[in-house]
């Protein structure tokens, strides 16, 4: 055991969360490590405080106790100065893309480059292209968020919150809503972007997805981690609850 912990470094160590909301409890002590270039699937019911777990860890929300280290540094307490920074290595793909409405795609995709790197507009234009490329979106560069599909925004999510190259990505939910075909294109730019040494947590339902794409899968159930092991132990796993989320595709 002790011999295998060495073999990897941690992204990123959540230890013992505590969050409650007025007098409903979501976390009741969170704990677990994010591995250097893996990518952990993390189920859990819904309401179960997966998306909270997100937000913490890029600062939006304050755990009431517990302690979530990246880079050394407990990201629990950072100023909002001090949070800027860490969002720049923390990739942060939401639910529905986020896009800004009012800016193109090229736009979107430039806008973190601009804000926090010293690159020229030419320099900017041409990662903001090779990034396109890599999703499948060549050319679109004009369009403007409404002028695209559901599949196409997210993978224009999932390009502005990779382009600054972040060391760790959060995905909440990325495939749902999305139809099969877009469901793999998706999944296979994610795959190309792991070939590329990224390290991330990707919350969903979509089981089959996450199995696909993961490493190890975590189970959050009653505040706390229920499970973290390997996709194939948790496939083979006798225990009731967790062949629960396996057999099933919604919870
Ligand atoms: N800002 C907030 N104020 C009050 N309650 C909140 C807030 N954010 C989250 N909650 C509550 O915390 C619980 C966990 O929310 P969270 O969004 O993390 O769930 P989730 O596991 O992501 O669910 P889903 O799978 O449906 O997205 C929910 O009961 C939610 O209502
Ligand atoms: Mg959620």
């Amino acid at each position: 055991m002790t011999q295998n912990k060495m073999k990897y470094s941690i992204a990123l160590n959540v230890k013992n969360l505590h969050k409650s909301f007025g007098n409903k409890t979501v976390h009741r002590g969170v704990s677990f490590e994010l591995r250097s270039g893996e990518i952990l699937g993390l189920f859990g019911g819904s309401g179960t405080g997966k998306s909270v777990i997100l937000r913490s860890i890029i600062g939006l929300e304050k755990p009431d106790r517990g302690e979530i280290i990246f880079d050394d540094r407990n990201i629990v307490g950072l100023n909002e100065s001090q949070l800027i920074q860490v969002r720049t290595q923390i990739g942060y793909v939401f639910q529905n893309g986020a896009l800004f409405d009012s800016l193109s795609v090229e736009e979107n995709l430039a806008y973190p480059l601009k804000e926090h790197t010293t690159l020229n507009a030419r320099e900017i234009k041409l990662r903001v292209n090779q990034m396109l490329d890599l999703i499948d979106m060549t050319g679109t560069n004009a369009l403007f968020p409404n002028e695209l599909s559901g599949g196409m925004q997210k993978r224009a999510g999932l390009a502005r919150a990779t382009i600054l190259d972040p060391k760790i990505i959060l995905f909440d939910e990325p495939t749902a809503g999305l139809d099969p075909v877009n469901t793999k294109r998706l999944l296979d730019n994610i795959k190309n972007l792991k070939k590329s040494g990224i390290t991330g947590i990707f919350v969903t339902h979509d089981i089959p997805s996450a199995f696909e794409i993961a490493d190890r899968i975590a189970i959050l159930y009653q505040g706390a981690i229920y499970v973290i092991d390997s996709v194939e132990n948790i496939k083979q796993s006798e225990d009731p609850l967790v062949k629960s989320f396996v057999s099933d595709s919604i919870h």
